[in-house]
């Protein structure tokens, strides 16, 4: 009888879940033929309706790649978190699943996933309302699935509600399993502010010890930190996080908060990170935060959700807002964490529409979306101007020979960074109907920016020398 009684309320408690994911979809489907197309990407991972922020879960589960993120289905601004879902046989073409976690007395903010006994495991931040100062508090919880689709929340949430120094800020946990144990760092602060990470190990997911603090703000490195992952790469260990409130540096530092990493050494028997390298920007464009990586046929993948905190979103209008950025592949090279395109990505090139001489005041025209490679001469400046073909989304890409910089200008909204290529001189961008992602060489220095053209796009080469070029049409790959 007591059997067949905790049946009955696991049966109900799921019905109630799925009833509740079934109203969502519904609001979607109705919802979708409202959405604008204008500005709707054709190759990067954006909400079918609403508001996107974070990449969350990103994995690998019975032969699909996995994507969660924080998503807001009834507005184009930020609301209770849900979790939104697609999978990708191979991080170029992507389904969209079913929403994965509605939120009830807890919001579902960001986390991570593992897999544990063939089961997809989901670990996210539950935040929930208190009617006492700070008036919220964040614990750790766990929802599971079988089928990689359909999740339901462990009945004994919150899993881990305790930081070493009572903060109410503790979110975002990033799992990983090493040996026997599973790990995770989530991202705190001290008592007087300033931004910590913090690392706890389980035997199950479900009992938690608190081992470390990773790293923390002297001061100078932001109030609070976000997003935080700790990853092997090349015999280092890679700190990546997302500070918040860190102040502007001349040109670094200058969105509203920032990603970016510290190299060092770690080790399992004492918990210690050792630092070997100041906090450097993974990405030096308009829009880029919040990181998530995966481990895939044994190389680091990164994601990033492509926006930012406080700055307008101009599809808002249209019904959706928010994005991913394309998927990246991490090397450390020179004490640099270096980032290019995911091999595949070249599966999205339809067609050349140019490849030769690209002359001075030349132009190269692509239908929304093109991937364009160019290579000049270093000692010599390169400008190239970016434009919709009826106006807006202007930005100008610019090598500048006294600087030794590259210049993203976006409408006078500079982001610019010094370049010493490693190997390759060329540069590599990503353009798509409201998006604009520059590879400098090996990826050494990268640009995330979205831009809004009218119209397609018009590339001219504003440069006083030709350069060479290739350019590719690619098709559309996300859902419409
Ligand atoms: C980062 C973040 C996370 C939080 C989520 C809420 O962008 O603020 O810290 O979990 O967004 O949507």
């Amino acid at each position: 009888v007591v059997f067949l009684s905790v049946v009955a309320t696991v049966h109900l408690k799921t019905l109630k879940e799925s009833d509740a994911i079934e109203e969502v979809e519904r609001y979607i489907e109705e919802k979708k033929a409202e959405i604008n197309p204008r500005y709707r990407l054709q190759y990067h991972v954006a909400p079918p309706v609403g508001w996107m922020n974070d990449p969350n879960g990103f994995s690998y589960f019975r032969g699909e790649h996995h994507l969660f993120y924080q998503f807001y289905p009834y507005d184009s601004q930020w609301g209770p978190m849900h979790w939104g879902h697609v999978s990708s046989p191979n991080l170029v073409d992507w389904k969209q699943l079913p929403t994965a976690l509605v939120p009830e007395k807890e919001m579902c903010f960001s986390g991570s996933a593992v897999v544990k006994d063939d089961t997809l495991v989901l670990l996210y931040t539950g935040r929930e309302t208190t009617d006492v100062e700070p008036f919220f508090n964040e614990t750790q919880y766990l929802a599971l699935s079988d089928d990689g689709i359909k999740f339901h929340k462990y009945e004994g949430n919150p899993v881990l509600s305790f930081t070493p120094n009572g903060s109410p800020d503790f979110r975002d946990p990033k799992v990983w399993k090493y040996e026997h144990y599973y790990y995770v760092v989530i991202g705190s602060k001290t008592l007087d502010e300033r931004g910590r990470v913090l690392l706890y190990r389980s035997p199950d997911l479900v009992k938690w010890e608190f081992l470390s603090v990773i790293g923390e703000s002297t001061g100078e490195m932001g109030y609070m930190w976000e997003c935080p992952d700790f990853f092997e790469l090349k015999g280092k260990h890679i700190f990546l996080f997302s500070p918040q409130g860190m102040e502007p540096q001349g040109d670094r530092y200058k969105n509203t908060h920032q990603t970016g990493y510290i190299i060092g050494s770690f080790n399992y028997e004492t918990y210690e990170f050792v630092p070997e390298s100041d906090f450097q920007e993974i990405d030096f464009g308009h829009d880029f935060y919040a990181t998530q990586t995966n481990e895939v046929d044994g190389k680091r993948i990164l994601i990033a959700w492509f926006g930012m905190w406080d700055v307008p979103h101009p599809e808002e209008v249209d019904g959706w807002a928010g994005a991913m950025t394309i998927f990246r592949e991490l090397d450390l090279v020179a004490n640099r964490v270096t980032m290019k395109p995911v091999d595949a990505i070249t599966e999205l090139r339809t067609e050349t529409v140019f490849e030769g001489e690209f002359l001075e005041d030349g132009v190269i025209e692509f239908e929304k979306t093109g991937e364009l490679i160019v290579k000049g001469d270093l000692s010599k400046n390169i400008e190239l101007e970016i434009k919709g073909s009826n106006g807006g989304g202007q930005v100008v890409v610019r090598w500048d020979i006294e600087t030794r910089k590259v210049v993203v200008d976006r409408e006078g909204d500079v982001r610019q960074m010094e370049w010493l290529p490693l190997k390759s001189e060329s540069w590599r961008m990503f353009l798509d109907s409201s998006s604009l992602e520059l590879f400098c060489g090996e990826g050494e220095v990268v640009f995330s920016t979205r831009v809004y053209p009218d119209g397609d796009w018009r590339v001219t080469n504003r440069s006083p020398q030709p350069l060479d070029a290739v350019a590719y049409k690619l098709r559309r790959s996300v859902p419409e």
